[in-house]
């Protein structure tokens, strides 16, 4: 394994499966608009993920499951037109693949096509096989993502660490063979423990992206304000926060509203 680093111009599935070859770690982000993806590609993250998650950071609603297609095509239009070097991969939301494969390619499609995107993220393994053979075959790069599926949460009841037990570890192991065999170019392991990580990674050509599931995933994937620090009521024991924006943010804003109180802003140089 050499740790050498292979600089990638523009970064696309194939150059994923390389990084694993090579060892080298996959560094891989959220983003959901034009101006904070333009930060993330600058700053050479191999992966954004347009997620489902801006249901919940950008939105504020409660899960992932009430955003739409169209506000997936939005927000993923807007971080296309800021990238050089990413791979941009978009999930596919909530309802939009689950019902039947000629569907699932259809939403695909339109993510494809109206958006710009370079691939997409489906949650689950066996269950879904069929959307995913479906939408492979068109021609579109599939990213699979096992363990806590965020959009099942209704079925789990909670958000806390997935596959503890045998079966259910045994089921991700076999899902995760399959989505390979089926041809998916990488999968997100979501809060797992991190043997089980370890296992299914070493069992894998294509790489592993862990959020929260330990160290040896083959890339690791964060969500872009908990890694800014802009939420703060979150408090995973896999989130590493590199900055308090929250409260920098805040005490930006407060000093603005206190400078237009006292008609400190604007000066005399700051007018026509
Ligand atoms: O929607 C999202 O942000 C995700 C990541 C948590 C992997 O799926």
């Amino acid at each position: 394994m050499s740790t050498a680093k292979k600089e990638y111009k523009r970064v696309t599935v194939k150059s994923l499966v390389d990084m694993k070859k090579n060892g080298e770690k996959i560094s891989m982000l959220t983003a959901y608009d034009y101006s904070m993806a333009k930060i993330v590609d600058n700053a050479s993250v191999d992966v954004i993920l347009v997620g489902d998650s801006a249901s919940n950071v950008m939105a504020g609603h409660e899960t992932t499951l009430p955003i739409t297609l169209d506000q997936m095509i939005y927000h993923a239009s807007s971080v296309i037109r800021a990238i050089d070097r990413a791979l941009v991969v978009v999930d596919l939301p909530f309802g939009s693949y689950q019902s039947d494969p000629k569907e699932a390619l259809r939403s695909a499609i339109r993510i494809m096509k109206e958006s710009g995107a370079h691939a997409v993220k489906v949650e689950g393994g066996a269950e879904i096989k069929e959307s995913v053979k479906r939408i492979l075959a068109a021609g579109i790069p599939v990213m699979g993502h096992l363990g806590l599926t965020p959009q099942s949460i209704y079925k789990f009841g909670t958000y806390t660490v997935r596959a503890k037990e045998d079966v259910e570890a045994e089921k991700l192991k076999q899902d995760a063979l399959l989505l390979e065999k089926l041809g998916c170019f990488g999968i997100v392991l979501e809060k797992i423990p991190a043997n089980l990580t370890k296992e299914v990674s070493e069992s894998l050509t294509i790489p592993t992206i862990g959020i929260g599931g330990g160290k040896h995933a083959d890339g690791q994937v964060l969500v872009i304000h908990d890694l800014l620090g802009m939420t703060h009521e979150f408090n995973p024991r896999f989130l590493r926060r590199y900055m308090n924006l929250y409260e920098e943010m805040g005490n930006a804003i407060s000093s603005y509203v206190k400078d237009v109180k006292s008609r400190d802003f604007p000066n005399d140089d700051e007018q026509y």
